[in-house]
């Protein structure tokens, strides 16, 4: 196996391109003037879209990318005198270059601890009580990762327990919802059971990694914490001018389903890499496959190997130990049995 005859990757889900359906969609509203700044029929129509898969009247705002999504929307739910509680492997504490709090203008980001990626609720109790003095920055935002950084999913019944405790300490609750969609079709839910009927304040729904060129929505449940909402974009940079092509990308994604059906697609393709390596000596599973993430434990020396022969996936970034093979919608059923079949040469198999 060369480099040269890998055509796609497993390092990470915005490796892959745009999809047919998102890509078309851009072209048709490639035609003509269009109002700018969000003002245009795109981003009606897709706004739209949104309140129907939701079931409900939400205030929906489409930005660049996932950093800006969390921090915008944490900023909103925040003064720069209290804290936001998240895992600590989440992205919003590892991987955005401290931007939620730079956007709420210092509001304390504090990690919680939980297996699996997911926060205990004890852990939101502990870190409320910890202290209740005026030096202690007040614990306001839960902010969950929905699927986790690690590919796991919270169900209902987490997401509610965890609402429940939320409510009692008068936290909002913010979504990065940044691979949404395959946590969605996983757990065989309806989208509104799982966001605002489950005591989601706001969700940042990913769109890039389902198959968008660029882009992800931020879906405000509650939308009083929406308010100026659009002045906190123009602020950040993420007011797009010609915000049509933003947009357009998700009226093709919703309106015939391929947001779910990209999803179903890179789970299935998790699920086969997963079954096809996890028997292998030497190899363990780090965590339950439930999206559309594989981590697993490889020896160094065979990750070397692997990369050597031009395969690219992550390892030790964001605070794992781990190999993370990353599936995306367009990952075939050929390239995982020929990672897996390299895998298993290099191990001896
Ligand atoms: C859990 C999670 N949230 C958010 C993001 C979005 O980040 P970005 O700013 O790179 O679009 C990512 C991307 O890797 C992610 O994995």
């Amino acid at each position: 196996m060369t480099a040269s005859r890998i055509c796609r990757h497993f390092a990470s889900d915005n490796y892959a391109g745009i999809c047919p359906e998102a890509f078309a969609a851009m072209v048709e509203a490639n035609q003509g003037h269009e109002v700018g700044y969000g003002d245009d029929s795109w981003t009606e129509k897709a706004s739209n879209l949104l309140r129907d898969v939701f079931e409900t009247k939400c205030e929906v705002f489409f930005v660049f990318n996932g950093t800006s999504a969390n921090s915008l929307s944490l900023a909103s739910l925040c003064q720069s005198y209290h804290s936001i509680l998240c895992h600590e492997l989440s992205h919003v504490e590892g991987s955005e270059c401290g931007a939620p709090e730079f956007f709420a203008n210092g509001t304390k980001v504090l990690l919680l601890p939980g297996a699996n990626g997911k926060i205990d609720p004890s852990s939101i109790e502990k870190a409320v009580n910890k202290r209740t003095d005026i030096h202690y920055p007040k614990p306001r935002a839960l902010s969950l990762t929905q699927a986790t950084e690690v590919g796991t999913l919270y169900s209902l019944d987490e997401m509610r327990e965890l609402a429940d405790v939320a409510r009692h300490f008068n936290l909002r609750i913010q979504m990065d919802g940044a691979r949404f969609a395959n946590a969605l079709v996983s757990l065989g839910v309806t989208p509104k059971e799982v966001t605002w009927k489950a005591g989601v304040d706001v969700l940042c729904f990913g769109g890039t990694k389902n198959g968008i060129a660029v882009g992800e929505a931020v879906v405000f449940f509650n939308p009083e914490l929406a308010h100026e909402f659009d002045y906190r974009c123009k602020q950040g940079g993420q007011l797009a001018s010609k915000m049509r092509f933003l947009s357009a990308p998700w009226v093709g994604m919703l309106q015939d389903g391929a947001w779910l059906r990209n999803a179903r697609h890179s789970n299935s393709m998790a699920n086969r890499l997963e079954a096809a390596i996890r028997h292998l000596p030497n190899i363990s599973i780090s965590y339950p496959v439930e999206s559309n993430a594989v981590f697993a434990k490889i020896p160094e020396k065979v990750v070397d190997a692997m990369h050597q022969r031009g395969w690219k996936f992550y390892t030790h970034v964001g605070g794992w130990e781990d190999s993370r093979l990353m599936c995306s919608w367009d990952t075939t059923t050929e390239d995982v049995d020929r990672f897996a079949a390299d895998l298993k040469e290099l191990m001896g198999g």
